[in-house]
């Protein structure tokens, strides 16, 4: 391709409302242009890239024997009501009517839709297992649509759904798109980590989510990884053994109320009584499904909002605003304890009925209560995992500890077991001639998220640096002055060759000063690079540099191909 024969808008300025290196550059290098918030028009560069990802997806997706459809993006609404996930997905989910007022839904993911197609479809154990799956835009109201491509409203996804007749036969399916996610990523140049997940609004056994370990601002997922062994999980489901655990005397003393002037932070309580943190227990009133709820953790701890909200099984969750407060526990924010707490559910985290004597606020203005004691002060409606793991902690499963990492998730894969099939009524008959529901599986991957995440990881201040095998271009060619004859004629017999034996090229054919040039080509981030300039021609040489800056030579015209298939090879 000629750049003056394709269209790469490059900015001199970086746009304002990009906060994410990788969404600056996108802008930037003329990759993508915004219509509305998360919703993206890709431009020629952006559109090469989506094809060469999607070319390494479907060819690994066909390897492990999944079968590519397409299913519509508009859905109709009775089919998410009855597996109710309309209720649960909730706002996140595109809803409009058709002109007879009748309720649609455009798709934000596909496992009620290809769970009706094959419900009466596939009628026998023989015709199992099956993995369908589809490249297709998706819709989702994101809350904060803010990171470009990263987190769209409308985006493209690879989504795949297995069908099993038993567990035996679904753990090899599992497995295969386990397999096949690694050799994706790989070939994308992306070295990713598959890590334990939440399973969220999707239900089913168990997840995986395949992350991209970054250490930038994109990185919206932490990972906390064992320094042992190969456990690693999300920090939303992340599990800990406490490394150095408080020693604790068993001797209950009597309860004593205090005042507190000005201290109701964790931090003021325990600068004002000289206490450890470890010592105070925070109450945390949330609303949850319109309802107030009391979440107990020590003082030293964060709440997790996934562990909460599973516990509870929420759909909406948020933190009290301070009326609320102020109703629930009689007192200003700030002073909330479970002595005396009425009418609210109080759910209590396993490290708090390890203490003993601790300090909570008193439902009273300035005022907290000592040597409190779980059992003889108040009760646990529920005691319940309710927080972060901790970098530095101990592993769950061995006496390593806990590293924390910063994620993109760039993929993830599900074990539905039953939950759509048993919903839409959806199985088979067995060997025995028993009916029985799909076991199911589903996968995801983002396509247009991928690419950003790989920006997010390999740039560095003057551009992009695109792995091979998702670069829009893998050649670049750069003549000083093209206006020159020498330089064109050069340019041109270089282009035509790399061309005609299949290399992608993009020669940089405009009218303008290599200073220029020279940045848009670091700016869009082409692997490699050849510079046509006369001090080399007399030589009959040109200039071969890769976009990470190795690799810099001075290599023979007329030896151009072979010189450039080798490194192109070696860049791996
Ligand atoms: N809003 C979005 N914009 C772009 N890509 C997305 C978006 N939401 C999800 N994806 C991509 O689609 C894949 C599968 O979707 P899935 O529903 O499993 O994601 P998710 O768990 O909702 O992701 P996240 O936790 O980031 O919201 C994700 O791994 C991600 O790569
Ligand atoms: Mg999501
Ligand atoms: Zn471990």
């Amino acid at each position: 391709m000629r750049w003056t024969q394709t269209y790469i808008p490059t900015l001199r300025e970086t746009p304002t409302e990009a906060e994410l290196i990788s969404h600056q550059l996108l802008l930037r290098a003329g990759y993508i242009r915004k219509l509305s918030a998360g919703v993206y028009i890709y431009l020629p560069l952006m559109q090469r890239v989506i094809e060469k990802f999607e070319k390494i997806v479907r060819e690994e997706m066909n390897k492990a024997g999944a079968i590519e459809i397409t299913m519509p993006v508009l859905h109709p609404a009775e089919i998410w009501q009855e597996t109710g996930r309309y209720y649960t997905v909730g706002k996140e989910q595109m809803r409009l009517k058709d002109r007879h007022q009748h309720e649609l839904v455009l798709g934000g993911t596909h496992e009620e839709i290809v769970t009706f197609l094959l419900k009466g479809e596939l009628k026998s154990y023989r015709q199992l297992p099956i993995n369908l799956y589809q490249i297709q835009v998706k819709f989702r109201d994101e809350i904060r649509p803010r990171f470009g491509l990263m987190r769209g409203r409308e985006f493209i996804m690879k989504d795949a759904y297995s069908f099993d007749a038993d567990e035996k036969s679904f753990d090899i399916s599992y497995r295969k798109m386990v397999d096949a996610y690694f050799a994706i990523f790989q070939r994308a140049g992306l070295d990713t980590k598959k890590v334990e997940s939440d399973t969220g609004a999707m239900g089913g056994r168990a997840a995986h989510e395949f992350m991209l370990i970054v250490n930038t601002e994109g990185g919206e997922e932490t990972i906390m990884f064992c320094d042992k062994c190969d456990y690693a999980a999300n920090i939303e489901k992340a599990t800990f053994r406490e490394a150095d655990p408080p020693e604790i005397d068993d001797t209950l003393m009597n309860p004593k109320e205090v005042d507190t002037p000005n201290a109701s932070t964790i931090e003021e309580v325990t600068a004002f009584l000289k206490v450890d943190a470890r010592q105070l227990v925070k109450t945390l009133i949330y609303v949850v499904d319109g309802k107030p709820v009391a979440a107990l953790i020590r003082g030293d701890r964060e709440l997790n909002l996934t562990k909460l909200k599973n516990q509870l099984k929420a759909i909406e969750l948020e933190s009290a605003s301070a009326s609320i407060v102020e109703e629930v526990t009689g007192c200003p924010v700030g002073f909330a304890g479970p002595v005396g707490l009425k009418n609210i559910p109080i759910i209590v985290d396993p490290e708090i009925t390890r203490l003993r004597n601790f300090i909570v606020g008193a439902n009273k203005n300035e005022k907290h209560i000592l040597n409190v004691n779980i059992g003889r002060d108040f009760k646990a409606s529920a005691v319940a995992d309710l927080i972060n793991a901790v970098e530095g902690e101990s592993c769950p499963n061995c006496d390593g500890r806990l590293i924390a990492r910063k994620g993109i998730e760039v993929g993830n894969t599900f074990m539905l077991g039953t939950k759509y099939s048993q919903s839409l009524g959806a199985g088979f008959l067995d060997a025995e001639g028993n009916e029985r529901p799909f076991i199911m599986g589903s996968y995801g991957i983002g396509i247009t998220r991928t690419p950003q995440a790989a920006i997010e990881k390999y740039h560095d201040d003057k551009g992009i640096i695109w792995p091979k095998n998702i670069a829009p271009y893998l050649v670049e060619i750069i003549p000083l002055n093209y206006e020159k004859s020498s330089h064109k004629e050069a340019a041109e017999q270089i282009y035509a060759e790399l061309v005609n034996n299949g290399v992608d090229c993009l020669l940089d054919d405009r009218a303008e000063r290599a200073g220029v040039k020279f940045n848009d080509a670091d700016l869009i981030g082409i692997p490699l690079r050849i510079i046509i300039g006369d001090r080399s021609l007399k030589e009959g040489k040109v200039e071969l540099k890769s976009r990470k800056g190795d690799d810099v030579g001075l290599v023979d015209a007329k030896d151009i191909l072979n010189e450039v298939r080798s490194r192109l090879e070696r860049m791996g």
